[in-house]
């Protein structure tokens, strides 16, 4: 653990195009790129299919793995393969509902398609998870909308008084 990046933050990317191969991901980067001048170090990125069982067994791993933070991106939509938001529930504990809705207002003041977006997030153990959408442009405007208050949530998150 090192001091100026005292949190491991794992990544899932949820995508059935980029399991195959067939499309290279591009949000993973993204959300790298914004959590650069945050206390979160990205540890993993795992790539999976739209499939709950692959998504509910990294969301697991992850937790078990002790990561503080685990991030998803991709699946939250409405066509029959979006699944994400039902695979994070089978493994969330406690809700944090007020992380998607931060995303969600805040994404609808840049595009009224945010609200097409089901993302979830919720607390297992001492790890938050938060589902984000897939695109690089929507990953990147959900995470401006909470990663400034995300610190302040791991502090919470292991007991800390505020
Ligand atoms: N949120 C933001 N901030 N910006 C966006 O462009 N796109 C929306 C929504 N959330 C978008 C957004 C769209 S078009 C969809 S379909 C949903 O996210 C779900 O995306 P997903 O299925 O890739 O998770």
């Amino acid at each position: 653990m090192s001091a100026d990046k005292p949190y491991r933050a794992t990544v899932i990317i949820v995508s059935d195009r980029a399991f195959s191969g067939e499309r290279a991901d591009r949000s993973a980067p993204v959300i790298c790129e914004k959590l650069t001048a945050t206390a979160f170090k990205v540890e993993q990125v795992r790539i999976v299919p739209d499939d709950c069982e692959p998504i509910r067994l990294a969301l697991k791993a992850a937790v078990e793995g002790g990561s503080d933070l685990v991030l998803t991106s991709g699946g939250t939509g409405l066509s029959p393969r979006d699944v994400t938001p039902e695979a994070t529930r089978t493994v969330i504990e406690r809700d944090a509902p007020g992380i998607a809705e931060a995303i969600r207002a805040y994404s609808m003041t840049i595009t009224k398609r945010a609200m097409l977006s089901r993302g979830i997030a919720g607390i297992t153990g001492r790890s938050l998870i938060i589902n984000l959408p897939g695109s690089p442009k929507a990953v990147g405007e959900s995470l401006d909308a909470i990663v400034g208050e995300l610190e302040h949530a791991m502090l919470m998150l292991a007991g800390g008084d505020h």
